[in-house]
Formats: C-alpha cells, structure tokens, sequence
C-alpha cells in the first residue's frame, strides 16, 4: 500500500470512527407532534399570562392640526387589561428546530390621555382594541458544555394588522383627527413590545424549565446515571429527537465503558407523546457499573432461609451432596457467597430482554472461631428473562430464572457429585437470591424526564437491541 492510499484510509477510518462509534447514543428521547401539541398548550398559556404583565410606556408627541396650529399630546398608564391567544400552533421545522405560530391575538389596553394647544389643556380616557396580532418565533434547541438542554430564539416578528382607539372626554374628537398617526404609534410599541416579552419568557421560563433534566442522577450509593445530550436535539418532519450518553457510572470510580453503543433507529411509532428508546448499552453500562463497584455480590446464611425450607444451610443437610463434610466439619454452619464473575451481558431482541449471568458459588463451613473455611466453589449460569415496565417515571424490571446449570470450579473437600446440589442451589436463588434482586428493580432506574412531569398511557416494546417505552405526559403545575 503506498504512501498516498494509507493515508485515504486513514482519513476513511477516522471519518467512519467519528461517524459511529463516538456518537451513538446510548438512550434517545423522541417527542412526537403530539408531545409537542402538549406542550405548546402548556406554554402558550403561560406565555399569555406573562403578555398581561406587559408593561407599555408613556408617549407623546405633536400634531400639526389645520386652523389650531401646534397640538402636544401626552399618553400615560398605559395598561394592558388581557392579552388572548386563541389561535397558535407549534410545528417542527426539519433541521432548524421548532416553529412556534400565533394568530388572530388580541388584548385590550386603556389609559389616560392630554393635549396641550396654545393655552387650552384637557385630559381623558381612551381604550385601544388590538386584533390580528400574528407572532412568529422560531426556537433553535442545542446543548451546553454540562450536556443540558438549550433553547434560543434566533427569530421573532409582529405584526399587528388592526387597532382601534377610542377617546372620551370633551376634547376626545381632537384626537379622532390623527388617530392614524396614533395608531401606528400604539402598532409599532406593541410590535416591539411582544417580541422582548415571548424572547425573555423563552429565556427566563423555558430555558431553566428544560434544564431540570437531571442530566447526570444518583440512583443509589452506587450507581449514577449520565444523561447528558451529546448532541443538539434534531427535528425532523415528524419527532423531535434527543440523543443522551444513556450511561451508568460508578459514583466511587467511573471508568471508560469497555464496549460501544450501537446505533439505534427507533420505529416511526407516534401515537404516544414521547418515546423512550433505551440500547442494550444502557442496560449492560449497569452491570458494568454494579459490577466494577464490588455492588454484584450476595451472601445467604441460614438465618435467611425462609421458614417454608426445611434446608438449613449447615454441613449435616450438605453431607447428603457431600458425604465428606459430616466428618471434616461435624454439624457446622454454613454460609454461601454469590458473585457475579463478569459484568452480567443482556440481550435485546424482539423476543426480549434475556440475560446468562455466571453466578459463582462460593461455600464456607463457619468455624466455631467465626473464620471461614472454604468448602466448594460451584459456577452457576441460567437463562434469565426479563419483564420490563413504568413506573413513577421509573424503568422497573423483574427477572424470571430459567432453568440453572451447575458445574464444580474448585473443591477444598474432595470431589462429590455436582449435579445432586441442583435442585438445593435452585431453591436458594430462586427463593433468596431473586426476590432480593426483583424488590431492587421493582424500585428501578430514573427515566430523564424535566421536572413535574407524569407518564400515563404507558407501552413496552423490544427491539432489536433497544427497548422502546413509550407514554403520555403531564405536566403537574406547582401548587
Ligand atoms: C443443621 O440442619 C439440621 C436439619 O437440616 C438441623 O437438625 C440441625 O440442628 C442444624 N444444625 C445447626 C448447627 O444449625
Ligand atoms: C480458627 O480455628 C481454626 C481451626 O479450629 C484454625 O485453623 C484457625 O487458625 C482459627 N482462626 C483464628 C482467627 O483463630
Ligand atoms: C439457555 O438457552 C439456550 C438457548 O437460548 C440453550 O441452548 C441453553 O441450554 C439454555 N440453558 C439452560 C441452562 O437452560
């Protein structure tokens, strides 16, 4: 290979590494139109409650009038008594972002009024009516350096295409001479006016709203898990999609995962507000996790046998298996540590979740002195399943065992015959190990959902290589 072809190839490869590997997410939050139609209701009556709070400035100015000459007049308290948007809509404009439409807004203003001509001064009320106000905002969404959410307005117009002033008061027809000039006067405040209030809104409310995501959350005293955006939500004709790391760390030590997210391409499915695609990568970075932390061991001694099995954990029941422990280690305690040898690996498929755990079995004889003699190690492996669902904007699971293997990885006692143990072992994970595991998962991982959100309407499917959640939201309002 010359010179010149390894270097194509270099640059080919890195290109494809910077194309995949790096920037897979590992879990995608997709919000449908009906997510954002959702939200859009939410919004735009908060956005109408903040337009009330316009504040609009005194203003005056001269006339000339035919006849009078010079007319001065002054506005003051100016106040905006409603401001209504009936009509608005939010649509997704692919690769740019959101569009936000109001039309047919109107808002009813009054204050006071004074003219000053030559020495004559008079003062009174007015009323403004404000139709067919039409806003445009475009809102741009990215991601800061902590992997939050961002949200911009690179766009904003007004237009205002009818307004209606009323005067009162003894002089008010003075004013219904130059009530075009008036007019636009009040147009060209409110234009301007709007914009600065939908812009800080966005800033000042949506803005801090979006970043309650809990971009990184502690889920125990172990785990956390990273949630950061690793790139500016896209929009497409359909969804708004965001693509986080979908990782678990742990909180002692977190080191680099040893394998990739793999793509995800989530179904065109809409009917719910928003979907949840979580990878294969996102459940194994949990046992990745749990695993490095020293979190994926268990001990089972003979005080948590339940009072149904007849089995106590001691060397006389063992000696049935294992002839040779009734004369090593005469009516002894026993004691079982579980460990899981690798990170557990899970599997996703259209079937489901299925993991094979390699359980290691240690077993101790527990000498009068309280140390431990070792007896056995026994390696466990079985087909686990998985049932997954929702729960207080949690991913809860419980696992079902199949039916386990046991084989001898070491013996300190002497050898014995492996398979008579099965049943006893099957006994002990299925009624200890596993409903301790399921109480753990029925409190389950945190979904990345802002704050004061509920999911209802809850659906779970698999996929190759990804599980699909998907739900409607509600929005729980402060009280
Ligand atoms: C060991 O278990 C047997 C029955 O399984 C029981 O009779 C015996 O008392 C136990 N010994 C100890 C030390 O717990
Ligand atoms: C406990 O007893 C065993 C045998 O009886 C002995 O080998 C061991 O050294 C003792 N351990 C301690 C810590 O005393
Ligand atoms: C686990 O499932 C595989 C096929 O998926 C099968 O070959 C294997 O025997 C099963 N193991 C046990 C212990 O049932």
């Amino acid at each position: 290979m010359g010179a010149q072809s390894l270097a194509v190839a270099c640059r080919a490869l890195i290109l494809f590494l910077t194309l995949t590997g790096a920037t897979n997410p590992g879990f995608v939050v997709r919000i449908t139109q009906a997510g954002l139609d959702y939200a859009h209701q939410q919004g735009i009556a908060v956005l109408e409650k903040e337009l009330a709070q316009l504040k609009l400035p005194d203003f005056s100015g001269d006339f000339r009038i035919k006849v009078l000459g010079k007319v001065r007049y002054e506005f003051s308290r100016l106040d905006l008594r409603n401001f209504h948007l009936p009509y608005s809509r939010i649509s997704l404009v692919p690769n740019v972002g959101l569009q936000v439409s109001i039309s047919n807004a109107f808002a009813d203003v009054d204050g006071n009024w004074r003219v000053k001509i030559h020495f004559i001064r008079d003062h009174g009320s007015f009323d403004v009516r404000v139709e067919n106000i039409y806003v445009n905002i475009n809102l741009k969404l990215g991601n800061d350096a902590s992997g939050k959410p961002t949200i911009d307005t690179p766009y904003c117009s007004t237009r205002i295409s009818n307004i209606r002033v009323r005067f009162s008061g003894r002089l008010g027809w003075l004013y219904n001479l130059f009530h075009n000039a008036i007019e636009s006067k009040f147009r060209k405040i409110l234009e301007g006016k709007v914009c600065d209030i939908v812009v800080k809104s966005v800033h000042s409310k949506l803005q801090p709203y979006v970043q309650t995501l809990p971009v990184t959350a502690r889920i125990d005293a172990i785990a956390g898990v990273d949630y950061s955006l690793v790139a500016p939500p896209t929009a497409t004709a359909q969804s708004l999609d965001v693509a986080l790391k979908g990782e678990f760390f742990s909180l002692a030590h977190r080191s680099a995962v040893p394998f990739p997210p793999l793509a995800l391409a989530l179904p065109p499915d809409h009917d719910r507000m928003v979907y949840f695609g979580a990878s294969s990568y996102f459940f194994n970075t949990a046992g990745f996790a749990y695993h490095a932390a020293g979190a994926l061991v268990f001990e089972i001694t003979d005080s948590m046998i339940p009072k149904t099995i007849d089995f106590h954990l001691n060397t006389t029941t063992f000696s049935a298996f294992v002839p040779q422990l009734e004369k090593m280690y005469p009516n002894t305690p026993m004691k079982l540590r579980l460990s899981a040898s690798s990170a557990p690996f899970l599997n996703i498929g259209p079937g489901g979740l299925s993991l094979k755990p390699v359980v290691d079995i240690q077993a101790y004889a527990i000498l009068p002195n309280s140390s431990l003699a070792p007896l056995f190690l026994l390696s466990l492996t079985g087909n686990v399943s998985a049932v997954i669902n929702v729960k207080s904007g949690h991913i809860v699971g419980s696992l079902n065992v199949g039916r386990m293997k046991l084989s001898l990885k070491h013996s300190d006692v002497g050898t014995f015959q492996v398979r008579t143990l099965q049943s006893i072992m099957n006994i002990y994970a299925s009624s200890i190990l596993l409903p301790r595991l399921n109480e753990r998962l029925d409190e389950g991982f945190p979904l990345p959902l802002p704050d004061r959100i509920q999911l209802s309407n809850t659906l779970v499917r698999f996929h190759q290589n990804f599980l699909l959640l998907g739900a409607d939201v509600r929005y729980q309002p402060r009280v």
